[in-house]
């Protein structure tokens, strides 16, 4: 595994507390749920989100507290969806970084309201943000459309199991499964930190080719990569008869066509300069990975 990059290294010590200190002030009327929330959140996730987010917003002179509340709500985003695809109506799966899912850990019950509650939790957060109130709307309605984006990719890819697609189509499938929520997090950090619109633009190109990348990362490891590293039942892909890159174009190309769209993503950083070498370091971490 590469040695992590100091901006996601700062983005999980960072993102700990504030998670932590966010799910502390939740109703606890049910301690179960929040245990489920808990689970689903502060299980070790590598955090590419929040670092994300606040790499965008460092790199056009923000400062990491004007983006803490777009790190944490898309993160609970994230975990949301995390908790809904492992479910046995969805992906049925039982581990997720190194242990059991939320619904084998809890009750299927409990993992989907953990879920719901989590997609609730994350719009308040980003409601409540101290950034200046058209930037606020700005986020909320980005982060909303990331997440149905998101939730239309997740009903694309079921429908996809066991078919044959172009690559159009699957494309279309990443883009919006994976690559939604990863824009959205760029976005939101570019607005935190005050970006105009060529800067909004720039960032954008780069988290458009890098969501879809990663998303291409994480289906070549699902046939390379190791379960307990992975932290995640390799093969899965296989034994759903996913859509994915490796069973559409063979590992090799998967792999090419992830190392094209790195390049394309840290190349639309050029104008921005040193302040945008975190993302860099970011993105060539993400290329690399190997969970
Ligand atoms: C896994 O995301 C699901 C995808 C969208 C590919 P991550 O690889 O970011 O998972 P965690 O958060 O680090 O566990
Ligand atoms: C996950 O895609 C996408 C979302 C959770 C939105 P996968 O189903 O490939 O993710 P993993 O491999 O289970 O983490
Ligand atoms: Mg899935
Ligand atoms: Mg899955
Ligand atoms: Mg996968």
């Amino acid at each position: 595994m590469p040695e992590l990059p100091s901006l996601l290294q700062h983005s999980r010590e960072r993102f700990e507390p504030l998670c932590a200190q966010a799910l502390a002030t939740r109703n606890s009327l049910d301690p179960r749920l929040i245990a489920a929330m808990r689970h689903a959140m502060q299980n070790g996730g590598k955090r590419v989100r929040p670092a994300l987010a606040w790499g965008a917003c460092l790199a056009v002179g923000g400062d990491w507290s004007q983006a803490d509340a777009a790190a944490l709500a898309v993160e609970c985003i994230h975990g949301y969806s995390l908790v809904h695809d492992d479910l046995p109506c969805m992906d049925d799966d039982d581990l997720r970084r190194g242990q059991p899912t939320c619904h084998r850990q809890f009750d299927e019950a409990t993992a989907l309201l953990a879920g719901d509650a989590l997609q609730a939790m994350a719009f308040q957060l980003l409601g409540e943000s101290v950034v200046p109130a058209e930037v606020r709307g700005a986020q909320l309605t980005t982060l909303a459309q990331a997440a149905f984006d998101m939730v239309v990719g997740q009903r694309l890819d079921l429908s996809a199991e066991g078919r044959q697609i172009d690559r159009d189509a699957l494309e279309q499938i990443h883009a919006h499964k994976t690559g939604a929520l990863i824009r959205a997090a760029v976005a939101l950090g570019a607005l935190a930190g005050g970006a105009d619109a060529s800067q909004r633009k720039a960032l954008d190109d780069y988290a458009r080719h890098l969501g879809l990348a990663f998303q291409v990362r994480d289906d070549i490891l699902d046939v390379i990569g190791d379960t307990a590293v992975l932290g995640k039942q390799a093969g899965a892909d296989q034994a759903l008869e996913k859509s994915t890159y490796p069973a559409l174009l063979g590992l090799e190309a998967a792999q090419v066509l992830a190392g094209s769209l790195h390049e394309q993503a840290v190349a639309a950083l050029a104008g921005l300069g040193s302040a945008a070498t975190p993302l860099h370091e970011l993105a060539h971490f993400l290329l690399q990975r190997d969970h």
